[in-house]
This record gives C-alpha cells, structure tokens and sequence, in this order.
C-alpha cells in the first residue's frame, strides 16, 4: 500500500471574515501566540511523516513562502547577538528534507479547484488536504491519526466533528454507516445543507486523507454552493467509486476562520504556554470586565 507523501495546504482564500486583517497578509500567517496557523499546520503535517509541502497560494500570500524561506540576514544578526534560542527557532521551521512547493491558484474559483491545481505535483499518490485555519490541539498529530488508518483501509478518510444542529451551513455534513469493525463509511455528504436537510450533525472539518482518484471527479466538477467548485461535491462522486470514511478524530478544534474561535485559540494557547502560561492563567483569574 502506498505511504503518503505530500500534504496540501490551500491557502488562496480571500480570507473575508478578518478583513482588514487579511488585505495585505493571508489569514493563515496570523499569530496564535507566536506561532502563524500555518506554522501549525506545517508541524501536524510532519509529525505525519510527510515530505512534501504543497501550498497553493493567491495573492498576497507572498508572507507564506518568506516565512518558510531562509532569512540569512535575520540568522547572522541573531548569531552575532548571541540569540542562540531564537536562531534555532528560525532555522528549524521546515526540516533538511522536506520540500516546499508553491503553486499559484491564478483565481479563487473555491476548495475544489485549489485541491486541483495541486495535481501535477502530487502525482498519482494518495495525499493529505489540510485546512490551517482549523485548528487541532491534539496527543497525536491529527494527520498522524488519518494516517494511521489509511494504513489500515488504504481508502479515503475525512476528519469530522459533530457540529451544532443550527451550524450546519457553515460544514460539508456526511451520513455514515457502521462497517463490520465498527469504522464509519460515508454513504453520503452535502455542501452547507439547512439543518432541516442535514443528513446528519457529523460535519467535516479541515483534515483529509484523499486518494488519486479525486483529482478526477474535481476535473468535472462544476460550481456549486457559494458558485465555487467545491470538494464537497466531488467526494459525493467518489463515494460512488469507492469507499471513503469518516474519523472522529482524538483533539479539540478551534475555528480560527471565525473571530471567536481564533480568540479562544489565542486564549487556551496562551494558557497552555510552557514560558507565559502561569503567568497569563493568573492574569485571567484577576480579570475583570475592563472599562
Ligand atoms: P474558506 O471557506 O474558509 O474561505 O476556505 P476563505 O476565503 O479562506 O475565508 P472567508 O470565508 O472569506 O473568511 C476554506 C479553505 O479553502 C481555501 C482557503 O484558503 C481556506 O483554507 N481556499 C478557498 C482556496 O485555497 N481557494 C479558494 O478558491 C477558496
């Protein structure tokens, strides 16, 4: 069975919830912390074994490839300050190894398309899609998880969460069936349904395992909800293909495409913090409604 070896981060979204946040700077380098989403998303993505990172950029998303970039300038004046801590912390962003790709998304035409324009660089392999700004805060590395059973199926799996009755037009939403061992296959999946026609509460989350075959169902994909091509409607055709499952993976997610899961984020990260966190957990028990 094969491994997979590349993972995808679409990052050409216009990113309009944080305007004017993200008119000059993508939604994915915002801080959480003193890390950007996209930082995180790199380190769950290794931590899956990857060797390949794919992001598809747009516009003003040149922050992305400087931040993965080598900076020598920064590295030669921390050296010479003897910041030796930092310097690590800048030079060890992506490991010797591992490649980064950027491909250009030339117009946002939605999910779908930017999954498609990775194509020519993923090959014929199945492959990780990764959502930054979904957030996972986990023991093992939710990609890790994904991964580990893709070793175990060999098909594709999505990364879902059960999300509020009333939210369901913000998720792709899947209906399962239990399986003989107890795995979820998706027997169905919609794009943003109404709750009243939610097949169910089980929304899927920024966390894909997708096999080859996609790229296929994308290439004859049409717009759809929100007039963009949507992955959604293209793993309702691959489900007719072959099987896809759902996992309830092990973590907490945190929306940071919405204000107040970014705010949470910041505020759990922050508590959990190995050099602020006592101190910002003291600040928060002593907090009281500022004027
Ligand atoms: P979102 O639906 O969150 O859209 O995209 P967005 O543009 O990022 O943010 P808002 O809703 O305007 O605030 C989901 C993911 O798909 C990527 C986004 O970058 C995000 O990671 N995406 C979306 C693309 O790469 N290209 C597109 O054409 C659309």
């Amino acid at each position: 069975m094969s491994t997979i070896r590349s993972v995808v981060f679409p990052v050409a979204g216009r990113g309009t919830r944080f305007l004017p946040a993200t008119k000059a700077s993508p939604k994915e380098m915002l801080p959480i912390v003193d890390k950007p989403l996209i930082q995180y998303a790199v380190e769950e993505a290794l931590a899956a074994g990857v060797q390949k990172l794919v992001f598809v950029t747009g516009s003003s998303k040149r922050a992305i490839e400087d931040h993965f970039d080598t900076d020598v300038e920064l590295e030669r004046a921390l050296s010479k300050a003897g910041e030796h801590g930092l310097l690590a912390v800048v030079r060890d962003i992506v490991p010797s190894g591992v490649n980064c790709i950027y491909i250009r998304q030339g117009v946002p035409l939605g999910l779908g398309h930017a999954v498609l324009c990775a194509r020519p660089v993923v090959g014929d392999e199945p492959f990780f899609v990764h959502l930054a700004d979904d957030l996972i805060y986990s023991e093992i590395s939710c990609l890790k998880q994904m991964k580990d059973h893709f070793g175990r199926h060999g098909c594709s799996v999505l990364g879902v969460e059960t999300v509020p009755k009333d939210q369901t037009e913000s998720y792709g939403i899947v209906a399962v069936e239990s399986v003989a061992d107890g795995v979820q296959r998706i027997t169905k999946i919609i794009e943003k349904p109404k709750p009243e026609d939610a097949p169910s509460t089980l929304g899927v989350v920024g966390r894909y395992v997708l096999t080859p075959g996609i790229f296929e169902k994308l290439e004859s994909t049409g717009r759809g909800a929100g007039n963009e091509i949507q992955l959604t409607d293209a793993i309702a055709r691959l489900i007719a293909d072959e099987p896809v499952h759902a996992l309830p993976f092990e973590g907490i997610r945190y929306d940071c495409g919405s204000k107040l899961g970014y705010l949470r984020a910041t505020v759990e990260y922050g508590m959990r913090h190995p050099e602020l966190g006592g101190d910002f957990r003291d600040y928060l028990k002593n907090l009281e409604m500022p004027p």
